[in-house]
């Protein structure tokens, strides 16, 4: 699979490969920046606080309020399921396959493991949606692997297109997600972005790349910096190399071949690129999730959660555990443990919720799973890498992150008020690098 995604990338860098070997940075990591709304003078304009806008919590509860008064899980119906723990998926497919939208949506959930007593009060519910996500996510079943290379998340597998019957294993796995947030349980997995945002059905962005193919996104970021697109020749289309071989021109829209890449479309082009980037070989399989996942949950119920926050209530908002981040970060440029503006980060911390912490590590890593080792077990793009803080930057600026490299660059702010108040800004308000 890597190999295939690598070639895609050399097939795209011939365009210019010139270009690419002497402008594009060693790394092909997110850099997450505030975005534009967030830079300080348009915060001193508008004063507004930002933590408002982003009440998770109170979305949450919204979220399964609705959820209650439309009757979902409510009966009077049962979806019982009946489970043999050695045909674990065997049987949840089979059941979860056979009930309708109806059904799915309404009954009350009533998991039975098959000779076990008792009756399901959640236990056993919470024990079959963390079991069943374990396998069913795996990267061993071929449906889902990992993304490039981060330990943790998972996405679309291109490869699934060869795994019998995927379009109804992806309607199925659509179908767990909708009916583990619709019931409440967590599941032992996590996805990437891009996929949290194809359950929401909003666009891709340059950042998903990054998780797939980093040199490609390498490319994408020269192009966008660029100024000289025009004397490229490009046009709205790609060279795109099959599965079996054959290296194919896609046409990025309408007739594009003939349609030249100037400075005036240079953004539609690179949206449309992303977006085929990050669908190619996974487009069906993608929308037979998202379909499964819609037969469960109305849209309209989860579209008041961005994608980082449905990643929140899909896999867990675990309670951080602050004195072992603190025991396993590093420092960097001229900063220490005891450094007067660590010693302002820590308290800045400790007055963060659990929620705004998730969000803060979510921003830096990437991603809000943490390994069940607990911080010292952190991964970055190359292997183990423990969160950092580095002196970056003047007072003005807002703290940054790079995601592949658990760092966070953060300016030495004089006062535990200014930190406290940039870091929740850049956390609450940033994209990471987008397509503007
Ligand atoms: C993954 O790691 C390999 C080698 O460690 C590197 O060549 C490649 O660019 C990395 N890919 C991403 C997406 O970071
Ligand atoms: C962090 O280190 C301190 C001091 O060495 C220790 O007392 C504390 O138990 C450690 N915390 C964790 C969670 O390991």
């Amino acid at each position: 699979m890597g190999v295939i995604s690598k070639t895609f990338g050399v097939v795209f860098s011939l365009l210019f490969e010139q270009e690419i070997m002497s402008y594009v940075p060693a790394s092909g990591c997110a850099t997450a920046e505030p975005s534009p709304a967030a830079s300080p003078a348009a915060t001193r304009s508008t004063r507004a606080p930002a933590p408002q806008r982003r009440d998770f919590e109170a979305k949450l509860r919204a979220f399964y309020r609705k959820l209650e008064s439309k009757g979902y899980g409510q009966g009077p119906g049962k979806l019982k399921l009946h489970i043999r723990r050695d045909h674990l998926l065997e049987d949840a497919f089979r059941r979860i396959m056979s009930c309708s939208k109806k059904e799915l949506q309404k009954g009350k959930l009533c998991v039975l493991w098959d000779g076990e007593e008792g009756l399901d009060y959640g236990g056993p519910s919470r024990e079959f949606f963390f079991l069943l996500s374990r396998e069913l996510f795996n990267p061993y079943y071929g449906l889902f692997e990992y993304s490039a290379n981060d330990t943790y998340t998972v996405h679309v597998s291109p490869m699934s297109a060869f795994v019998d019957n995927h379009h109804e294993w992806f309607r199925f796995s659509g179908r767990v997600l909708g009916l583990a947030l619709v019931h409440g349980y967590l599941l032992e997995a996590w996805f990437t972005r891009a996929l949290y945002r194809a359950l929401l059905r909003l666009p891709p962005a340059l950042e998903d790349v990054d998780a797939l193919d980093a040199q490609f996104a390498a490319s994408l970021r020269w192009l966008q910096a660029a100024r000289c697109v025009s004397s490229l020749e490009l046009t709205f289309a790609v060279s795109e190399r099959l599965a079996d071989g054959r290296v194919l021109e896609r046409e990025l829209k309408a007739g594009g071949r003939d349609v030249p890449v100037t400075e005036r479309n240079k953004k539609e082009y690179l949206e449309k690129l992303v977006r085929w980037r990050v669908e190619r070989g996974v487009a069906e399989q993608s929308e037979w999730l998202v379909r499964g996942f819609h037969e469960v949950v109305d849209p309209r119920l989860v579209g008041a959660f961005d994608a980082r926050e449905l990643e929140l209530v899909i896999a867990g908002a675990p309670e951080l555990d602050v004195s072992d981040w603190r025991n396993n970060t590093e420092y960097r440029g001229g900063y220490h443990d005891a450094h007067p503006v660590i010693l302002c980060f820590w308290q800045a911390i400790d007055r963060f919720t659990n929620e705004q912490r998730l969000r803060l590590v979510q921003f830096v890593t990437g991603t809000s799973s943490i390994p069940y080792e607990g911080f010292s077990a952190l991964r970055g793009s190359t292997g183990p890498r423990r969160f950092c803080i580095e002196r970056w930057g003047r007072i003005e600026s807002l703290p940054r992150a790079h995601t592949c490299f658990n760092r966070l660059d953060l300016p030495p702010y004089p006062t535990l008020q200014l930190l406290h108040e940039k870091l929740l800004l850049a956390v609450e308000e940033t994209n990471t690098f987008g397509i503007e």
